[in-house]
């Protein structure tokens, strides 16, 4: 980062100010003054401003992602897939996905440079309940949907209580609406699958109370203070 720039986000100094501070030798780089404004701040080089220690402080940076299908949800993928980093290019701060959605699912993906809250709405005991909009193969019965809603085995792991709405039954397949509390890997694929119903579409729709709304698929937006506060009390 440049000089000026990080004098600036340290709160120290406006840019221009910076720049004064250095031309006037205020400013060191590990205990030698350095005078040169465009100075490329390198990672642990210890930066003084009139002998105090600065840092910039971290701006947070909190986004909902509607993510569309056929993207990775990873920094990097190891077979040159899309990912969902390619679709929110322009924001500076590093940031990163709060969970996962899976190749294919489409939906909401929260993401953010705050670890903390990243920690804590991953963490298993924290319990945030997710909303998915499922399309099936076949018919989803009453009796299926009262299975999954009372928990079923998904291969050594039996799912805790869940809410699941049929909302429409076509010919071939079956619309439902489920919310579940956990968030194991393909979770809601294997739910479906042990009770016989292929998933063919996966939307997540919500998270916590926070919903996906109108958000264009491939489309971003920044989160409110209050969708911010709201993740933070959870
Ligand atoms: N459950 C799934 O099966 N896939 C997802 O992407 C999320 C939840």
């Amino acid at each position: 980062m440049r000089l000026n720039k990080y004098i600036a986000q340290s709160g120290v100094a406006s840019r221009r100010k910076a720049d004064e501070l250095t031309l006037a030798g205020k400013v060191k780089i590990n205990g030698v003054v350095m005078d040169q404004p465009g100075y490329d701040v390198q990672e642990g080089d210890v930066v003084t401003v009139n002998g105090q220690d600065i840092r910039p402080e971290k701006k947070m940076v909190y986004i909902v992602l509607n993510k569309p299908k056929g993207f990775v949800t990873t920094a990097k993928d190891d077979q040159d897939r899309p990912t969902v980093m390619d679709l929110v290019t322009d924001i500076e701060e590093r940031i990163f996905p709060i969970g996962r959605l899976d190749y294919n699912t489409t939906g909401m993906l929260l993401m953010t440079n705050d670890g903390d809250l990243a920690y804590r709405l991953t963490h298993p005991k924290h319990h945030v309940y997710k909303t998915y909009r499922a399309r099936v193969n076949g018919i989803l019965s009453m009796d299926k949907a009262e299975r999954l809603r009372r928990g079923v085995d998904i291969g050594g792991f039996v799912t805790s209580k869940s809410k699941v709405e049929i909302l429409k039954h076509g010919d071939h397949s079956t619309i439902v609406e489920i919310q579940i509390y956990e968030g194991k890997n393909r979770q809601v694929r294997k739910m479906f699958a042990s009770v016989g119903n292929k998933v063919i579409d996966l939307e997540r729709i919500a998270i916590g109370d926070l919903h996906l709304g109108h958000l264009k698929s491939g489309h971003w937006r920044k989160l409110t203070q209050r969708e911010i506060e709201y993740l933070k009390k959870l």
